[in-house]
C-alpha cells in the first residue's frame, strides 16, 4: 500500500523533504502536495491534504501546528511534526517516564546569535546580540517561557517535555554563542532509573543558517517507518 504524504511548509526543511521524496528515498511513499502559505489558490489545499493524505508533515512552524494540527488529528490522519524527532536519547527518557520517575531534565542549547534574533527584540537588543563576542545567556526557564520568546528554538525542549510526560520537570537555558559553529544541545535527565547525559551537535541547514540539516532526514526516516511498518530495525 502506498503511503500518501502531504506537506505543510516548503522552506529549508520542507523543500529538502520534497527533493528526498522525489528522489525515491522512501519506497512506498508518494508526495500528494504542499499546502501553500496564505490564501489558497486553485492548487493543493489543506482540505485536499485531509482528503488524500495518510500523513500530514508539518515543517512550517509552531503557528502552523496550532492552525492545522487539531484538524489533522481530528480527521484521524497521522501528523508528523518537525518539532520532534531530531534528538537522540528520547527513547530512554520515555522508557524512564513509563517505568520510573523523572526527577529533573536540564537542557542547555547554544546557537549562533544571528539564529536567535526575534521580531519582538528592539533595535538596540538586536545590535547587542549580533555584536556579542562571547556567549550570552538569553533565557532560563521552562518550555512555556521558551516557546513564547523563541518559538523557532523550542523543538528540543518540547520533545523532552513530551517524552517525560511532564512539562514542569524541564528547565532550559538558551545561549547565543558566537563560537557555536554547530547548534549544540546538552541534556541531563535525572531519573529513578538512571541519569542520561546527552550532547547533540548538528549542522545548520545549507539553505537557512537558523535551521537544521538533520531534520529533513529525521522526517524521511519517520516516513520510512510509516511506509514499511514491519520487518525493519527501528
Ligand atoms: N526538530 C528540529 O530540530 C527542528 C529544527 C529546525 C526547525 N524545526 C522546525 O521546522 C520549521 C520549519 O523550518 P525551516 O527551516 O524549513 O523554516 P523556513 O522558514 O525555511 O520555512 C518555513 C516554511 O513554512 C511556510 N509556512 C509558514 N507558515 C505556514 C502556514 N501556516 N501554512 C503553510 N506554510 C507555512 C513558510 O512560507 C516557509 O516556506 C521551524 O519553524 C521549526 O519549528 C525543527
Amino acid at each position: 500500500m502506498t503511503l500518501t504524504v502531504a506537506l505543510i511548509g516548503s522552506g529549508a526543511i520542507g523543500s529538502r523533504i520534497v527533493e528526498l521524496l522525489d528522489a525515491g528515498t522512501v519506497p512506498g511513499a508518494r508526495l500528494a502536495g504542499v499546502v501553500p502559505h496564505g490564501k489558497a489558490g486553485a492548487g493543493f489545499s489543506f482540505d485536499d491534504a485531509l482528503e488524500v493524505a495518510d500523513v500530514v508533515v508539518e515543517c512550517a512552524g509552531v503557528a502552523a501546528v496550532a492552525e492545522f494540527g487539531p484538524r489533522t488529528v481530528a480527521a484521524g490522519t497521522d501528523l508528523l511534526v518537525t518539532s520532534i524527532g531530531a534528538l537522540g536519547g528520547l527513547d530512554a527518557i520515555t522508557a524512564a517516564s513509563a517505568g520510573g520517575t523523572i526527577h529533573r531534565i536540564t537542557l542547555e542549547s547554544r546557537k549562533l546569535p544571528a539564529a536567535l534574533v526575534q521580531p519582538w527584540m528592539d533595535g538596540e537588543t538586536k545590535e547587542r546580540l549580533l555584536a556579542a563576542t562571547r556567549p550570552v545567556e538569553l533565557l532560563r526557564g521552562g518550555p512555556a517561557d521558551l516557546i513564547k520568546a523563541f518559538p523557532k528554538s523550542t523543538n528540543v525542549v518540547s520533545a523532552l517535555a513530551l517524552a517525560a510526560g511532564n512539562w514542569d520537570v524541564v528547565e532550559a537555558v538558551l545561549i547565543a554563542d558566537p563560537g557555536a559553529g554547530q547548534t549544540a544541545h546538552h541534556v541531563v535527565a535525572e531519573t529513578s532509573l538512571g541519569t542520561f547525559d546527552i550532547c547533540v551537535t548538528n549542522e545548520a541547514s545549507p539553505g537557512n543558517p537558523a535551521s537544521s540539516a538533520l531534520v529533513p532526514h529525521a522526517v524521511v526516516r519517520g516516513l520510512k517507518s510509516l511506509a514499511n511498518a514491519s520487518g525493519s530495525f527501528i
